[in-house]
């Protein structure tokens, strides 16, 4: 490594919103369930290289996650999904200025997996290294690249302060991004996220695992209105969530079943119960744009992000209610919605940027609310 560029990343330890004069290269490492990803993203917004060795089909048969069977996944394409990453970029570790891992919340055996190899990386190759919060990658990610809800990429741009559902398989919040590490908690759910919801009323159905993306399909061609699925809080004046009742209606419905369930029923099953989900959250963001501590930072923008962002039916409901508020709606583009490298190096690079570096050991954590990062 040259001279000078050693200087400036000794220059960045200190002070990283030096310039530079060409774009800075983060790598980033995701292993907190059951993606195993990496990515080379820089400065620029561009994405060099992205590869997810997704565990999926090792998990169907169990109907979710085995976090056991998940970190031991993790250990055996660890070392292949970055040695990937970097050929495809055409790099080496030596062309990188950051390294970024996910160091919780999450599975903690997956954690400590990639954690462990992004600390090796760094201190072997002495570069930069930034302890990432997976959430903050979902909620980050729209900054890195943004489309409509219809996926149209219209290079919509995501600038701070902005309204964010974040709704993945572990989480269900709504959130005012103020900055890198300035969250303000609106609502959150009760009880179980909105994709928990999706995968286990999929696995009441017998459809499989994860059952987000399978209940969304089977929505497209039912009824609505077939099954009366309750909207719990929505008489409510704050932006909370619950789904466990919408779960127990799933089993109540079911139980009163006869026989084996026809497709037409599955169809109306699933569009009934997603559009109990939708309006659920487009009730809670309706309070939350009321919300005294969203009015006074006026937002511009309403974004969605999580795995359960890929829900076509959410995205166009949200979209729509962006443009009642007269906002712009941006959700990421769908490979950057479920876990994903990309959006940890794109975390890891806006971290660097200010100054969030790892300057001692730094423990992976199982949780870590978003809304513990403004303290440290
Ligand atoms: O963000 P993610 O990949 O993992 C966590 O951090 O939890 O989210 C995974 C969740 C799963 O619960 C999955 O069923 C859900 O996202 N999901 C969907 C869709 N695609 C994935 N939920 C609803 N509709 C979809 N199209
Ligand atoms: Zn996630």
């Amino acid at each position: 490594m040259s001279e000078e560029k050693l200087m400036r990343l000794d220059m960045g330890k200190l002070d990283s919103h030096v310039h530079s004069e060409r774009p800075i290269l983060c790598l980033g490492i995701e292993s907190s369930c059951d993606e195993t990803s990496a990515a080379i993203v820089d400065s620029d917004r561009n994405i060099l290289s992205h590869i997810i060795y997704s565990q999926i089909p090792e998990h169907q048969k169990f109907g979710g996650v085995v976090p056991e069977l998940a970190a031991r996944a993790h250990i055996l394409a660890i070392d292949e999904v970055i040695k990937q990453t970097l050929a495809a970029a055409g790099k080496t570790i030596e062309d990188i200025d950051v390294v970024a891992a996910t160091a919780g919340p999450g599975l903690i055996g997956g954690v400590l997996v990639g954690w462990m190899a992004a600390t090796g990386i760094a201190q072997s190759a002495n570069k930069p290294l930034v302890a990432v919060n997976h959430l903050e990658g979902h909620a980050l990610v729209p900054r890195l690249c943004a489309t409509l809800a219809d996926g149209a990429n219209k290079n919509v741009s995501v600038d701070f302060p902005y309204v964010l559902m974040l709704a993945s398989g572990g989480h269900c919040q709504i959130l005012l991004v103020h900055g890198v590490g300035k969250y303000e908690l609106i609502g959150q759910t009760l009880d179980d996220s909105a994709g928990e919801a999706y995968d286990k009323v999929a696995k009441m159905l017998g459809l499989g695992y994860p059952g987000g993306p399978i209940v969304d399909k089977r929505a497209q061609n039912g009824k609505p209105d077939a099954f009366a699925f309750p909207r719990p809080l929505c008489d409510k004046p704050n932006c909370d969530f619950s789904f466990s009742g919408i779960k127990t209606a799933a089993r109540t419905f079911l139980d009163k079943a006869d026989g084996a369930l026809s497709d037409e029923y599955i169809d109306d099953f699933c569009a009934s119960f997603q559009a109990a989900v939708v309006d659920c959250i487009v009730n809670r963001l309706t309070n939350a744009m009321r919300d005294a501590r969203v009015k006074a930072v006026a937002p511009k923008t309403l974004v969605v992000a999580g795995g359960v962002a890929k829900n076509s039916a959410i995205r166009s409901a949200m979209e729509l209610l962006a443009q009642k508020y007269n906002m712009t709606f941006a959700a990421p583009p769908m490979n950057l919605c479920t876990d994903n490298g990309a959006m940890i190096a794109w975390a890891g690079l806006e971290n660097w940027r200010v100054g969030k570096i790892v300057t001692e050991p730094v423990a992976p954590r199982p949780r870590w609310p978003l809304t513990e990062l403004k303290n440290e």
